[in-house]
């Protein structure tokens, strides 16, 4: 059997609308119908917190804590997702929620367990699992700002390179520490360095990461898949553009005198003018030579696609698994051909894609090939088929 990467059990208990909910699954892709408000959303968002980072809603702890407005105890309730997954390196068992022990104190921590043993953060998750997805909330991506296609970019690059996330993190902590310091007017110069030191070797590190994630998804030329619009993509940024030009040790130079020369202007603005947190990622239509903004709903949705699924099959390539892909309301809006190359491209990569819709009929190009369940009500049952 080629190795994959793929959830085979997932228990949810008090998270959402579920009290308390098992699924057990062959390794294929899964459909989840069910009308609007039926459980679908949630129950990808919980398989994406077995993922690093806060889950497709971004969602704080306690929200995810199911509440019931019945007993309207305001009551936030200790809230987990357990899961058994296929990994290349066989099977693995992670478990994510809201930590019960910190919560009797009052306080709302992630508790994440890797085979049953506790882990400081959530970092370690990246070494045994990724997912990449795209959700409605999604369709602005290259309409707002900056920072949601940041976090975009740096999703692929947490399949590609598992210690990432570990760097973003370790970065933004720097960059807040640092804020706190100027802000407050506490700045002991040796701390500032040192702090600034720190957002030098992260920051770079992103940068470098994200760089390489580009190139590579370049070199393996596979932009665009069956009917799917080609994308051409590039950063966009003062570090990017010195890292073009400059060894890699001029650039941290360049880097750290900036930081120490614009401490006066970052303690009135926050922030720092330079770092990963000013990138951006440009994206083109290829064949058409239009920016992605500038491109139709339907073409910017194509896009995307087409990002996700050439980063799938760089990392099936690359790592022996692709990641999960959580596709929440994303064939509604795609025309029959789209539909039909993209279910065969999940099948024949052999990824565990969980995609959601209203409408069953939708699907049907994959009937025999995923497994399909009905959501209503908080309650999925498996179809017949
Ligand atoms: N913390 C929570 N506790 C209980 N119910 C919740 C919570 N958060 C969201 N819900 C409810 O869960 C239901 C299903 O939401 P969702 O999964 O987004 O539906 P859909 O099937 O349309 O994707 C909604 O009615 C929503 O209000
Ligand atoms: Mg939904």
């Amino acid at each position: 059997m080629t190795p994959r990467l793929a959830v085979s059990r997932i228990s949810l208990s008090e998270f959402r609308c579920y009290q308390t909910l098992r699924l057990d699954l062959q390794g294929g892709p899964v459909v989840l119908t069910g009308p609007n408000g039926a459980g679908k959303t949630n129950l990808l968002e919980a398989v994406s917190l077995l993922a690093p980072g806060g889950g497709l809603r971004r969602a704080k702890l306690g929200e995810m804590a199911r509440n019931v407005p019945a007993l309207d105890d305001g009551a936030v309730r200790a809230w987990a997702v357990a899961a058994t997954l296929e990994t290349p390196d066989g099977e693995r068992h992670l478990g994510s929620g809201l930590d019960p022990a910190a919560l009797v104190q009052g306080r709302e921590r992630r508790a994440v367990r890797i085979d049953g043993e506790t882990q400081r953060g959530q970092a370690a998750l990246g070494r045994v699992c990724n997912a990449v997805w795209l959700t409605p909330q999604m369709d602005r991506l290259f309409l707002d700002g900056p920072a949601a296609r940041r976090r975009f970019l740096d999703r692929l690059v947490y399949g590609l390179d598992p210690e990432h996330s570990s760097r973003v993190a370790a970065y933004e902590h720097s960059l807040r520490s640092r804020a706190k310091l100027l802000r407050d007017g506490k700045a002991d110069d040796k701390w500032l360095n040192a702090i600034e030191d720190s957002m030098v070797r992260h920051g770079i590190a992103v940068v470098v990461a994200r760089t390489e994630l580009l190139a590579q998804l370049v070199r393996a030329g596979t932009m665009a898949i069956g009917a799917f619009p080609a994308a051409r993509l590039a950063l966009k940024g003062d570090l990017e553009d010195w890292l073009a030009e400059l060894p890699a040790v001029d650039v941290e130079d360049r880097m750290r005198a900036s930081l120490r020369d614009g401490r006066r202007r970052d303690a009135g603005y926050g922030g720092a003018s330079v770092g990963p947190q000013r990138s951006d990622l440009l994206v083109w239509h290829d064949a058409k030579n239009q920016s992605a903004d500038q491109c139709s709903t339907g073409e910017q949705k194509a896009l995307l696609l087409s990002i996700v699924m050439a980063n799938t099959r760089l990392q099936s390539r690359s790592r022996g698994a692709g990641p999960l892909l959580l596709l929440d309301e994303v064939v509604a809006h795609l025309d029959a051909e789209r539909r039909g190359h993209l279910f065969d491209e999940i099948v024949a990569l052999g990824v565990q894609a969980w995609m959601t819709g209203t409408d069953r009929a939708l699907f049907e190009g994959l009937d025999g090939r995923a497994q399909f369940f009905r959501v209503e009500d908080a309650r999925i049952r498996a179809e017949q088929i």
